[in-house]
This record gives C-alpha cells, structure tokens and sequence, in this order.
C-alpha cells in the first residue's frame, strides 16, 4: 500500500509523546511524516520540523491554522492526508475541528477534548465529513491486551463479576510546577476538569470497556488533591456498576511513591479471569476453574488476536512503541483499505469524557452515586 503521509502537531523541543506518535505511525511500516505545527512558537516549530524531524522547512509550519491551509494546496500526491494531534488536552478540540473542517483525518491523543460537549460535537463533525477519527489509547494496542479482550467476548471466562484496573504513578508525588509537563497537567485552564483521572485514569477506563466489553452504568468516585496548592486531583479511587451486574473498580494515582507506569487489570468470571500488567506486557495470566495457572505469551501457543505478520517470534520483548504501532497500522489500513475500524474511535472518546464528568461531579458532590447518563441514582 502506499505510504499515508501524515502531519504532526506538537512533538517540539523537550515534549513527551510527539515523538512516539511519529516513531509509531512510521513502524506501522505505511506512513511519513511530511508536515507539522511542532510548537505553539511559530520560530520553534520551523526550527523542530528541521532539526528533530529533518522534514521540507517549507512544511514546518508556525501554526496549526496555516497548515491547514497550506496543506490544503499541496498537490494531491503529495499532500498530508492525517493529522496527528499531540498538544495538551485543552487544545485538541479546536485543532482536531480545524483539520476535519479542511479534509484531513485525525489521530488524536487522549483525553479527546475537556469537555462531553466539545466531545459530541466532534463525534457530529466526524459523521458529516466521512472522515476518520483514531484516539491513542494505546494500551489497547498489546497483543496480550486483544487476547484477553478475545477470550472473554468468546465466553471463555462466562459471565463477568468483577473488573479493576489500577493505572499507579509517583511522578507527582511533589510540587513539579517547574517541569513542563506536570505544569499543563496540573492547571485546570490546560488539563481539564481533572488532573491524574484525565491524564491516565483515562486509559484506564478505556482498558476496562475495551477488554471487559461491559457499559459502565453508575460510579461513585473520590478524587483527592493530595499535594498543597495543587488545583487538579492528583489520586483517586471510582466504584463502577456495570450493565448486567458485574462490578469493579478504576483506582489512579500519581503520587505513588516510586510506581512508574504500573497500569494493570483484573477481569473475574462465573468460569475463569484474566491479570494483565503493562511491567510484563507480552504476558496474560489466565485462571479457570479447576485447572492449573496458564500463562499465554505474545506470539506463543494459544495466541489469537493478533497477525503474527506484525510481530516478533515469542520472546523478543516489545513494548509501549509497538503497541502503539498496532493503532495506527489498524488506522491506516482502515483509512487506504476501508477496512472495519478495529482502533479506538470518537465514540471512544465521547464515553471517555463523559466517564471523566460525571466522576468529577459524583466526587465534587461527596462521593456520591452517579449514572453515566448524568443523572442521581
Ligand atoms: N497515549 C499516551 O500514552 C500519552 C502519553 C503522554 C501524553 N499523552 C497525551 O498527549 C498530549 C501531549 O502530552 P505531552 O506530555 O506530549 O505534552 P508536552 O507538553 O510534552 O508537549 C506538547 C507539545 O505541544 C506543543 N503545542 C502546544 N500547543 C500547540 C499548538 N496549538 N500548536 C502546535 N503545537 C502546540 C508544545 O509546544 C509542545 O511541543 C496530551 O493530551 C497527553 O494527555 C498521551
């Protein structure tokens, strides 16, 4: 297939997961990078489009309107097709809205917007324009994680019971308000109603619907700003009621001492369950009743989610790139193939921001019970 050529806006001097989005997108083994507004300086985004990215000076743009625009010019052939939006949460809605409105699709970080408004408003736009719409919710991405995923919608663990997914960071265990990204994440004008949930209680709610397969229908949250002047919630603990009955819970933080990424998930049903840690990715632990521990691995016996083309024979390790790698190649095959979309889309995203609103709300009430369709229960 030939190559998607892709912009990229954010990804600047210093910044976090540009770069991976670009390393990703480009591991897919289908796409370039030709464009981007790298920077919310115009004079420090030419200069990232030629120093960190080596691309045509003439396509680092100073922002993201004029490469809209200027792109929009480019000859057919060579023109950006998708648009892959890496700034802080407050700035996705208007860039994302701005690159649909001219013709290009979008692969978005999360959290998708900061608020179900601006979220369903993008759901809208998507539908009218046609065009495609990818979130990086990219723990979805491991080979491990779509086994899982697959067993239970076979019925191979029975009914779900319980679901918990803890997603633990240490890094803002203390006032960081020097370092560039805990500044945004910490300031309600950038991050959005909430801090340590938006940023990664996130991921770990999309986890959970995306493994478990249930609708969350209630929560009961307790959001905590643990460290002294801090205005977004830094820890946090969600009650979830599912659809059907099982329950569960989301509990995040960032201010575990000394945990780093230990995002992990524990899926319980009437036959067997499932334990997946993000330390040991290419693992999936499985119980059933009556049965020995069994422990699948990435490209090992058993494995079924995932086309072994793209992978590595068991025992190699792959990691975060990888699986972010198998969004964008789902993504790119759904955009050149019209394949089906099997990466996490607007309706994702929608879920996702009103999952984080109405947890703000059941904890800014008392910790209270709250369904998701934003009504007391
Ligand atoms: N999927 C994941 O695992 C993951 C991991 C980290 C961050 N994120 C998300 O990615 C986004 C970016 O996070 P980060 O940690 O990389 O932030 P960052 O602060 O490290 O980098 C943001 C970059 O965007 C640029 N920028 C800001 N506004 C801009 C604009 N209007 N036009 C062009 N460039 C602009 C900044 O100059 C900077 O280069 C956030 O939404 C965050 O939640 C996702």
């Amino acid at each position: 297939m030939n190559k998607v050529r892709f912009g990229l806006v954010g990804g600047g001097f210093g910044a976090l997961i540009g770069r991976v989005h670009k390393m990703a997108a480009e591991l897919s083994g289908s796409a370039e990078l030709v464009c981007g507004a790298f920077s919310r300086d115009p004079i420090q985004s030419k200069k990232a489009g030629v120093e960190l990215f080596g691309i045509d000076p003439h396509r680092a743009y100073p922002d993201v309107e004029t490469m809209c625009l200027m792109e929009s010019a480019v000859d057919e052939s060579k023109r950006a097709e998708v648009m892959i939006i890496a700034t802080p949460n407050h700035s996705h809605f208007e860039i994302a809205k701005q690159c649909l409105n001219s013709g290009f699709h979008v692969v978005c970080d999360k959290p998708m917007t900061v608020s179900v408004n601006q979220a369903q408003t993008l759901a809208e736009l998507v539908e009218v324009t046609g065009l495609s719409f990818g979130l990086t919710y990219n723990y979805t991405g491991y080979p491990m994680v779509r086994q899982a995923r697959r067993m239970i919608l076979d019925g191979q663990l029975g009914e779900i019971r319980r679901v918990s997914c803890e997603y633990l960071q240490g890094w803002l265990a203390n006032d960081l308000s020097e370092n560039k990204q805990a500044a945004w994440r910490t300031d309600p004008e950038l991050a959005g109603p909430t801090g340590c949930f938006g940023d990664i209680g996130s991921h770990a709610e999309n986890l959970v619907s995306y493994v478990s397969n249930l609708e969350m229908k209630e929560v009961c949250a307790d959001l905590t700003r643990f460290v002294p002047g801090r205005r977004l919630d830094d820890d946090g603990t969600v009650l979830i009621r599912f659809r059907g009955g099982a329950k569960g819970y989301i509990s995040a933080s960032q201010i575990a001492v000394g945990r780093e990424n230990d995002i992990s998930l524990e899926i319980y049903g009437t036959k067997g369950s499932i334990e997946w840690k993000h330390s040991d990715p290419n693992s999936l632990v499985c119980r059933r009743n009556g049965e020995p521990l069994q422990i699948y691995r990435s490209g090992g016996p058993g494995e079924e989610s995932v086309s072994r083309d793209h992978g590595l024979p068991a025992g190699h390790p792959e990691g975060f790139i990888e699986a972010f790698s198998e969004i964008y190649r789902n993504f790119f095959e759904n955009i050149r193939e019209s394949s089906e979309p099997t990466f996490p889309s607007v309706k994702d995203g929608v879920r996702g921001m009103r999952f984080l609103e109405t947890v703000v709300t059941s904890s800014e009430e008392g910790s209270v019970w709250k369904s998701l369709e934003g009504e007391a229960t």
